[in-house]
């Protein structure tokens, strides 16, 4: 156990009577052994960083820290009162080994604008133990913590002005994210929400709608299935949102005129529906790549996407066989006289040669890396065998059936329906039965549409796997929507 004696060399008092007696310098002070101080300007940082400190040493209270660094060290408790009246903005608590926080170790502090509690071992925290009129963070990180609950929702509620947030790792469930529903205020100051590498299941209830200006969400790494159209549809300032490493079948039409990077990458998406990227008006980069089963992409899925932003289309590591599902894009982008190669088919093991690759060409990603097969197994780096294509005329987009394919009417509809059936706003329909869903394979599924007929056999196998699995979301939806509705009943008696 370590003891610091401190004690505050007198200091020659300022002349100018004005000044308060708190102090910038710490060059005057005695410190604990081993931590060392910077000066610079009217700014003091305290590092007391990886020295083995147990606990946290009792500090000067009349002096204004910058950052308080006490990370990499085995502090095992945040006790009450311990910053009582220091004066602090940013405190590194990091890497230690924190068990305990007790709800007023932060009471009296005074200025913290920014908390690290991430990679300790805690097992609990207490929102309210952020009540402090001193804490005022703008970012909080807790990561890397055994938790497996935390009260997003009343963290939210005492921290007005947060900015960042961070809960990564955390071991959280859908317990947690369900928190978030007390939140009936906007919220304005939140700009990051990182949730990555936990356990949540479903966004469904709109459960981020009060953060106005968030501007990114990250999610990946979790175990997310069931994910509402409408998830980020009030979120005006969105930008990025990262869904990848989840459990993703069923991609949602999200509606965002703010969106620019939507990450879906390693999910179970085998299929993407119509009008998928219709409402995404501002989308630059989505991020396919490793859904490996992803065989098949409605020719109307990207119908009425913003080609005018679009940079990046990522279909790595998939199962896509052919170009054609892509037409639709393909020859806006030909319309347009666009220059830029965004479409990415790289390592798709299945990919079959044929002329769309070839008049394509300069919308593909690293074409000359492009491989395919050609007579059953044979690959090909398709780039090397331009003799054999010779023959491959470049009218696709004249001689196309243009018309009927992208039907605005029809994205519309679509927008009403997400994976999260039976939501709780809406008791009297939780019990929705499948037809809405059937309505839609079957206008996916219009074939006589589909550009070149060698593709209907792929769709036609889709349509009974894809059937199925929708089948399967929505009576998973319809016993979610259950719990919700009694977990909601509860948590309303328990406010009562
Ligand atoms: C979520 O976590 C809480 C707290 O650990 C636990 O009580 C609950 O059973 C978990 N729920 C699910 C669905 O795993
Ligand atoms: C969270 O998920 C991880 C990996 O999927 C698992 O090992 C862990 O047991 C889960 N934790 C809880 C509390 O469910
Ligand atoms: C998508 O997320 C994965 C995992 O977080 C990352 O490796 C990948 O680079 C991201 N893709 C884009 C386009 O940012
Ligand atoms: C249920 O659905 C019908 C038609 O889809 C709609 O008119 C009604 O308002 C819905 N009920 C609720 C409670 O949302
Ligand atoms: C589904 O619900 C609609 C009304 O919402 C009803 O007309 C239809 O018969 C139902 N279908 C099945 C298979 O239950
Ligand atoms: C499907 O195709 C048929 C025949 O071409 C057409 O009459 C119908 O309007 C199409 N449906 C949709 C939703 O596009
Ligand atoms: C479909 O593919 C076969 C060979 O796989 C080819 O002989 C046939 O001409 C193709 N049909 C069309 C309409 O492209
Ligand atoms: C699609 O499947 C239906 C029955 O499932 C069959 O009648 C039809 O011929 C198939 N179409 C093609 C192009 O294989
Ligand atoms: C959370 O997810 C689990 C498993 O998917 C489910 O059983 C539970 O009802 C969900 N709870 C909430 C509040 O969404």
């Amino acid at each position: 156990m370590f003891v610091f004696f401190l004690s505050i060399v007198h200091l020659t008092l300022s002349q100018d009577p004005t000044a308060s007696l708190i102090f910038s310098d710490c060059k005057h002070l005695i410190l604990p052994p081993l931590c060392q101080c910077y000066h610079s300007g009217d700014q003091s940082q305290l590092r007391c960083h990886n020295i083995q400190l147990e606990s946290i040493p009792k500090l000067p209270n009349n002096m204004r820290w910058n950052a308080l660094d006490f990370s990499v060290n085995h502090i095992k408790s945040i006790d009450s009162y311990v910053f009582s009246d220091i004066y602090v903005e940013k405190l590194n608590l990091k890497l230690n080994h924190l068990q305990t926080v007790d709800t007023t170790a932060f009471n009296q502090i005074k200025n913290v604008k920014q908390l690290y509690i991430d990679h300790n071992t805690l097992k609990e925290f207490d929102p309210k133990t952020l009540t402090s009129p001193g804490v005022s963070l703008e970012i909080f990180d807790i990561s890397h913590n055994p938790l497996e609950y935390l009260d997003l929702g009343e963290t939210f509620l005492q921290l007005t002005v947060l900015q960042e947030f961070y809960a990564v790792s955390c071991q959280l469930n859908n317990t947690s994210l369900f928190t978030l529903s007390k939140l009936t205020q906007r919220h304005d100051y939140v700009k990051i929400i990182d949730l990555s590498y936990n356990n949540l299941t479903s966004l469904c209830n709109n459960l981020f709608n009060n953060f106005y200006n968030l501007i990114e969400i990250r999610l990946n790494n979790n175990n997310i299935h069931l994910i509402d159209h409408s998830f980020i549809r009030s979120l005006e300032y969105i930008r990025n949102l990262n869904l990848a490493f989840n459990s993703i079948e069923y991609v949602p039409n999200l509606y965002s005129s703010s969106l620019e990077n939507l990450n879906l990458s390693s999910n179970n998406i085998q299929y993407l529906n119509d009008y998928f990227g219709s409402h995404l008006r501002s989308i630059r980069i989505i991020d396919f790549d490793s859904n490996k089963y992803l065989s098949s992409v409605s020719p109307r899925s990207l119908c009425f996407i913003n080609i005018l932003t679009l940079k990046k289309l990522s279909f790595r590591f998939t199962n896509i066989v052919l170009l054609n599902a892509f037409s639709e894009l393909l020859c806006r982008l030909v319309d347009n006289n666009n220059r830029e190669s965004i479409l990415d088919l790289n390592h798709n093991t299945n990919l079959k040669c044929d002329c769309m690759l070839v008049q394509f060409e300069k919308y593909l990603i690293n074409y000359f890396d492009l491989s395919c097969i050609q007579q059953g197994q044979d690959r090909y780096f398709i780039s090397k065998r331009t003799n054999e294509f010779s023959y491959c005329t470049r009218d696709f987009c004249q001689n196309r059936k243009r018309e009927n394919l992208c039907d605005w009417t029809n994205a519309e509809q679509l927008m009403l329906e997400g994976t999260c059936q039976g939501k709780l706003n809406e008791k009297e329909n939780s019990t929705k039965n499948e037809t809405t869903f059937i309505n839609i394979t079957t206008i996916t599924l219009n074939v006589s549409d589909i550009i070149i007929q060698n593709s209907t056999v792929l769709y036609n196998q889709t349509l009974k796997s894809f059937a199925l699995s929708i089948k399967t979301v929505d009576y998973i939806c319809f016993f979610v929507s259950l719990s919700l509705l009694y977990i909601r009943h509860s948590i309303g008696i328990f406010i009562k």
